[in-house]
């Protein structure tokens, strides 16, 4: 389904008032939580789709190697299409079955993921974070944006009114693809609550684990958590604990 709708995925999410400033807010708050030894920062765009996010990442820090990674190969194409400095690069993996090894166990300083967690089976959440978990360095953080309303009925009338009176006839519209966009709809409804899926966070070993909600449309709707792989952080020149390190 996100194959089909890769070529208007753009287009659609322009139009949705918010998208790109809560996508920032995730951004920065992944920046001002991640450094590294030598070298800038190697950070992960899990889920990257067509580069929205991993954009997001690189304006909050400049410089750094990023690699976006994507199950959808048409979605990564339209990644690939724009224009992008060195050290980022894009790949076909998918969350659940990602190859830890190949990727570097405990090598990367922070992982971003915008809209992944409710496209993963239930079922295969746990492994999800279990191998972010992994990848990344001790110390280091993971910031992860998504949808939930489970539990809090005024979100998720919202939720259904935003879906049938905007995104759905709009897919239908300009992507006539109804099915990616009912999707959308159930997944959130279907998605972990935000207690649940913190839960899930410190379930996998996250600690210090922090939720910021949205303002706007997407108040009580779209979550911003984040959450860091304890051990020793590390700690910049002016003496302060970078990856909130202990
Ligand atoms: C709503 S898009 C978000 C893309 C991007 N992060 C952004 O914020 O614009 C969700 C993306 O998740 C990808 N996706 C869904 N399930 C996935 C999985 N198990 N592993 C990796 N990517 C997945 C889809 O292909 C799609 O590109």
């Amino acid at each position: 389904m996100f194959d089909r709708g890769a070529a208007h995925y753009d287009l659609l999410v322009g139009l949705n008032p918010g998208y790109h400033a809560e996508l920032r807010r995730a951004a920065v708050a992944l920046a001002e939580r991640t450094t590294s030894a030598d070298g800038g920062p190697r950070v992960i765009d899990l889920a990257c789709g067509s580069g929205a996010s991993t954009r997001a990442l690189l304006d909050a820090l400049p410089g750094a190697t990023v690699r976006g990674l994507d199950a959808s190969a048409g979605m990564l194409a339209q990644a690939r299409a724009k224009e992008w400095p060195d050290g980022v690069r894009f790949e076909e993996a998918t969350a659940g079955d990602l190859d830890v090894d190949r990727l570097g166990r405990g090598r990367w300083d922070g992982v971003l993921t915008a809209y992944l967690y409710r496209n993963v089976a239930a079922a295969d959440r746990a492994r999800a974070l279990a191998e972010v978990f992994a990848l990344l360095a001790p110390g280091s953080w993971l910031v992860v944006q998504e949808y939930s309303v489970r539990g809090r009925r005024e979100a998720r009338w919202r939720w259904n009114a935003v879906c049938w009176l905007g995104i759905i006839p709009l897919g239908v519209l300009l992507d006539r693809n109804l099915g990616l966009y009912t999707y959308l709809w159930r997944s959130v409804l279907d998605f972990d609550s935000v207690q649940e899926f913190g839960d899930r966070l410190a379930a996998a070993g996250f600690v210090d684990i922090a939720r910021h909600d949205a303002d706007g449309w997407q108040r009580g709707i779209l979550h911003t958590f984040v959450a860091r792989k304890p051990g020793e952080g590390l700690v910049r020149e002016d003496g302060r604990a970078a990856r909130g390190g202990r």
